[in-house]
């Protein structure tokens, strides 16, 4: 999976939001991304747009998202709906919008195999009653005969990951798949994603919020802030050298086991409206290291994704090779009189 410089905005009455602006990263094959990141920074409406499932008033306006060779952007939308709960499945956030009211959520996952695989009826049934085994749904066989109405909001979401899994797909991509559940059943879910793509070869766009499961779960890590990627490493690196100061807030923002910490640190200050953004950097208003720094440039200028090692990416002038001369084009800039 690669995405390119993937645009995707909403034409809205006050103004377009650029929910995302310029995102592109690359998931090997069996590999997971972890895209990370406050809420509203545009991860769902990512992952949504890998899917084509962007709606008016938002459209995709710029990027590639190439699949397996294939630049999903120009698929005939027929060609599409096949990708989609077949090669490409997906986790989504709200699961009830998902499941189908009218039909038992046994027979809807059963379909999902009828049509992937070539079990024969009492198989299916089989497999159906594993798989809601696996995601922690207790007496499957009996759950097997339920409508989605009648599950629990925990319920109804597993009912989803088992349905998104049933087909093995090439590229699962959740969206926070177990926010909203324990972590008994959360690590039961995370292992059945672990065990699909050990067996399978499965990669997958996993989006959380919770830098624990990063850390159990991620190969690389997409740290996204206001619709852009702001670091991109590694998951050793973004632990052990997390360079963005939006990254290095959210980490000190944690609990560490072991370690003594008076308080918990947070960012203070909000992610910025994505309409009409002033130039300069978006972390701008929030960042502890523009302040130390004194940094003129950083409310300024558009900042780049500087290359700061071979599998490092950070979006801060901090890392930036001509700092200085950029920072003294800033102070002059910022000092002459505008020409009327
Ligand atoms: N239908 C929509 N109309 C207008 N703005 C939207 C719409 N959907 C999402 N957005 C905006 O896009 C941005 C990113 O949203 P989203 O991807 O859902 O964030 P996240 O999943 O990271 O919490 C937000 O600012 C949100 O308000
Ligand atoms: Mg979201």
């Amino acid at each position: 999976m690669d995405v390119r410089n993937l645009r995707t905005y909403f034409y809205t009455e006050e103004g377009v939001v650029t929910a995302v602006d310029g995102v592109s990263f690359q998931i090997g094959r069996g590999e997971t991304l972890c895209l990370v990141g406050e809420s509203g920074c545009g991860k769902s409406v990512t992952s949504l747009s890998i899917m084509r499932l962007i709606d008016y008033p938002g459209r995709i306006v710029e990027g590639e998202i190439i699949f397996d060779g294939q630049n999903l952007l120009e698929l005939p939308e027929y060609e599409m709906r096949r990708i989609r709960g077949n090669r490409i499945s997906m986790i989504f956030q709200q699961p009830l919008s998902y499941l189908n009211p009218v039909f038992k959520v046994g027979d809807q996952i059963a379909e999902v195999l009828e049509v992937h695989t070539n079990l024969n009826e009492q198989q299916r049934r089989e497999r159906v009653i594993e798989l809601l085994r696996m995601v922690g749904i207790p007496a499957p066989e009996r759950r097997y005969e339920a409508y989605p109405h009648e599950l629990s909001g925990g319920m109804a979401q597993r009912v989803m990951i088992a349905m998104a899994l049933a087909s093995e797909p090439d590229l699962l991509i959740a969206d926070e798949p177990t926010t909203a559940l324990d972590v008994t059943i959360q690590a039961q879910i995370l292992d059945l994603i672990r065990d699909l793509r050990e067996r399978v070869g499965m990669t997958t766009l996993l989006i959380t919020h919770d830098l624990g499961v990063v850390a159990e779960m991620a190969d690389t890590v997409a740290v996204m802030y206001a619709g852009q990627i702001v670091e991109y490493t590694d998951v050793e690196t973004l632990f052990e050298e997390p360079k963005h100061p939006y990254t290095r807030g959210l980490l000190n923002s944690v609990p560490v086991l072991g370690k003594l910490r008076d308080k918990l640190d947070t960012i203070p200050g909000s992610v910025p409206i994505l309409i009409d953004l002033p130039p300069g950097c978006r972390f701008a208003n929030r960042c502890v290291a523009r302040v130390e720094n004194n940094l003129k440039v950083c409310t300024q200028r558009d900042v780049p994704l500087y290359q700061i090692d071979e599998n490092h990416l950070v979006r801060c002038f901090l890392y930036a090779p001509d700092l200085e001369k950029l920072e003294s084009q800033a102070r002059q800039a910022a000092s002459e009189p505008t020409l009327a």
